[in-house]
């Protein structure tokens, strides 16, 4: 029989609470199935063969089943590709054969080395290779049984590694079940890599920065520090993906090649990458190595050499295993993108917020094509650890587009060494003294300290922010370089007279600037509430406090206890809101501002206060809402919106065909209403 939902969604499923639990269990097979399909074509074929709408369908309705008959419930559901409880710690697993590790080589010569090995070995046979990229990311075993995923774990030491089940079924390219055509192994343990994409890392990163946290290195490194998470929910959604390149293990007869292996694994719905060559020289392999390292920046995921792999699996067996590698496979490294070179001072750097950054002073070393002369220490812990002093030779690296960073110290015999560094007790800039928050040094002089300035300034100016379309870097450098703005406020009382000193771009007039300027000081509260640069509190939150509060005296004059009340509000973030507000030269530029007739419009809270806590639980088809729709609605208001009902829910929205949440609600005395009393509501007027 042909899979039902492969190419068409109904529009509308029959009343859940009409479905007896045998209905359900046959219908929840059948979602379950079209959405593994479904994640298949568009995860890991590209080829998605219905609308997203048709797919949110699916999966809305398979998790209203799953809520209505929680006993049908399962770890590899679909639905729990939003993440999971989170867990106390990770648990151990030991692997089902050793995770080994590769020899690598940079040069021609070492890498005819191990060939010649190889050969020996094949005797008179054909020696032929599997080429393929190796990835820069994580090494992570897949192990299904019954063909579904039974556990995903990292490589640890080789023989046990750590269990990061609930993180990887959040990964959309590893399939929670293995498909296909052909008979699915009841044991199956494969070998891959996982990784960020570089894309989504620098998306990422970008959040990051908005949100005032700190950013990852390089993708390997944001990969590796989400994925040993202990709360899935915050996995789910990050650009996280994985190949598959190994069998370690399956319970039927093996495929007998390398190359039947890949095609077998992607037969069973694994994602494979096509990036890959059979070669039967080393000349072919130089050419493969060399076409990817061209290939490098174009590709959306690091890698970090090339692997040539014996395609016939009897050879690897004959050719077995030294210490930790096997003789079977062999790394083409890419010339690393690090040099040594002498670091001659350390100079410490005053970030927006504040937060004071050691930077490392270099003589002028070329990395793959880019002159260096500054690299990131990241903060004082950081030079310590790696005990980095003026004077030291250091290795300096440059992973793609990343700021180029210290990474460690090359002893350097009869070099006398000097002091190890300390971070300054004064702000270098404004001479505050510094505060010590946990690994970082901060300067908390916030709006006054003109170091801090020119990048408030740029962020206050900035799109999410003011949106000072004109005022770009180079104009914020010269107001702060001639003291023509000290204080963020300054900028409000800029004449026309004073822009047409500056040396502005042609088509950006002084008096298109003054007109932006004034015309900017109108905004909307919470983009002045995210201007004002406050830590930890990006876009997100400015939202939630404008909504909260409506004006911006009372967020001005919330206490930290009335912000922790908040339900998104976290208490480190309710200290630094209420602590900035709290300052008194961050008061007086406020006051400045509001003096040069500054006024943030006041959010609409009447309809948030009104579903500001309230817990709202939607059931059947709205007419004007999608189920996302409603539950925007409700939590763009301050509300939340749930899938079930508690004791907790306040109101259930019965709209047309109410699933099994109406009898639940009666069971627990929530006020049940339609659909014109919920668009009341939200207007505020219920
Ligand atoms: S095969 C023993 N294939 O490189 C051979 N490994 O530096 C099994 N790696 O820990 C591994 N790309 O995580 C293989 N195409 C590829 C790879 C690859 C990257 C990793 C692997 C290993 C590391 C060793």
């Amino acid at each position: 029989m042909p899979m039902e939902y492969a190419k068409k969604v109904p529009q509308k499923f029959e009343k859940v609470d009409s479905i007896s639990r045998q209905d359900a269990r046959q219908e929840i097979d059948k979602l379950r199935e079209a959405i593994h399909y479904h994640d298949w074509r568009y995860y890991i074929e590209n080829d998605p063969v219905i609308s997203d709408e048709a797919y949110d369908r699916l999966l809305n309705r398979l998790q209203e089943l799953e809520a209505a008959f929680p006993e049908l419930q399962d770890d590899n559901s679909p639905t729990s590709r939003v993440g999971s409880e989170p867990v106390g710690a990770l648990r151990k697993r030991q692997h089902v054969t050793l995770m080994q590790s590769l020899q690598a080589a940079l040069e021609r010569k070492k890498i005819e080395d191990l060939d010649t090995i190889v050969r020996k070995k094949a005797g008179g046979d054909d020696c032929v290779y599997m080429v393929e990229p190796k990835f820069d990311g994580l090494s992570v075993e897949l192990v299904y049984t019954g063909g579904e995923l039974e556990y995903a774990a990292t490589r640890g030491d080789g023989r046990t590694g750590e269990d990061i089940s609930n993180n990887a079924r959040t990964v959309k390219s590893i399939p929670l079940k293995l498909s296909g055509n052909g008979a699915i192994p009841h044991k199956l343990a494969v070998r891959g890599e996982l990784f960020m994409t570089k894309s989504g890392f620098q998306e990422l990163n970008r959040q990051r920065i908005a949100n005032n946290q700190g950013p990852f290195a390089n993708p390997r490194n944001a990969a590796a520090g989400t994925v040993r998470q202990l709360d899935a929910g915050r996995v789910a959604g990050l650009p996280l993906d994985m190949y598959c390149y190994e069998l370690l293990d399956i319970s039927d007869k093996e495929p007998s090649t390398h190359a039947e292996t890949l095609d077998y694994l992607h037969d069973l719905g694994l994602k494979t990458n096509t990036l890959r060559k059979l070669c039967t020289t080393i000349d072919e392999f130089e050419a493969f190595r060399n076409e990817m390292e061209e290939k490098r920046e174009q590709i959306d995921y690091d890698i970090d050499g090339v692997v040539a792999k014996v395609n016939d699996r009897a050879l690897r067996k004959k050719l077995g295993t030294r210490d930790r590698y096997p003789r079977w496979a062999f790394a083409w490294k890419f010339p690393p993108r690090q040099e040594i070179t002498r670091l001659y001072d350390i100079v410490v750097q005053v970030g927006r917020t504040g937060i004071l950054t050691p930077v490392a002073l270099l003589e002028p070393v070329d990395i793959g094509g880019v002159t260096i002369s500054r690299a990131t220490l990241h903060n004082a812990d950081e030079v310590h650890r790696k005990d980095i002093r003026v004077g030291d030779y250091v290795r300096v690296a440059r992973a793609g587009d990343v700021i180029p960073e210290v990474v460690r110290r090359v002893p350097e015999k009869g070099l006398k060494r000097s002091k190890p560094f300390a971070m300054p007790e004064k702000c270098p800039s404004c001479g505050d003294t510094i505060l010590h928050e946990g690994a970082y040094h901060v300067c908390p002089a916030g709006l006054s300290c003109r170091a801090q300035l020119a990048g408030r300034l740029h962020h206050f100016a900035s799109r999410a922010a003011l949106n000072i379309e004109s005022l770009g870097d180079k104009t914020v450098q010269q107001l702060v370089e001639r003291t023509m703005v000290t204080d963020l406020a300054d900028l409000f009382a800029l004449e026309v007279d004073d822009l047409t000193q500056l040396d502005l771009y042609a088509e950006k007039s002084a008096n298109d600037l003054y007109t932006e300027i004034q015309e900017s000081k109108n905004p909307p509260l919470d983009r002045f509430i995210y201007a004002l640069g406050i830590r930890l509190v990006g876009e997100h939150l400015s939202r939630i406090l404008a909504s909260h509060f409506g004006t911006f005296d009372a967020v001005r004059s919330a206490t930290a206890s009335q912000l922790s009340s908040i339900r998104e509000i976290g208490d480190e973030s309710a200290h630094s809101v209420a602590d900035f507000f709290k300052d008194k030269r961050n008061n007086s530029t406020i006051d400045r501002m509001l003096e040069f007739g500054v006024r943030p419009r006041d959010a609409d809270t009447q309809q948030s206060q009104k579903l500001q806590n309230a817990t709202i639980a939607i059931t059947g088809e709205l007419e004007s809402f999608s189920r996302r729709e409603a539950g925007e609605a409700v939590e763009s208001r301050g509300g939340r919106a749930t899938s079930s009902v508690s004791n907790n829910t306040d109101y259930v929205v019965a709209g047309r065909n109410p699933g099994s949440k109406l009898d639940q609600a009666r069971d627990h005395n929530v006020k049940v209403i339609d659909e014109k009393e919920f668009e009341k509501l939200l207007e505020g007027g219920a």
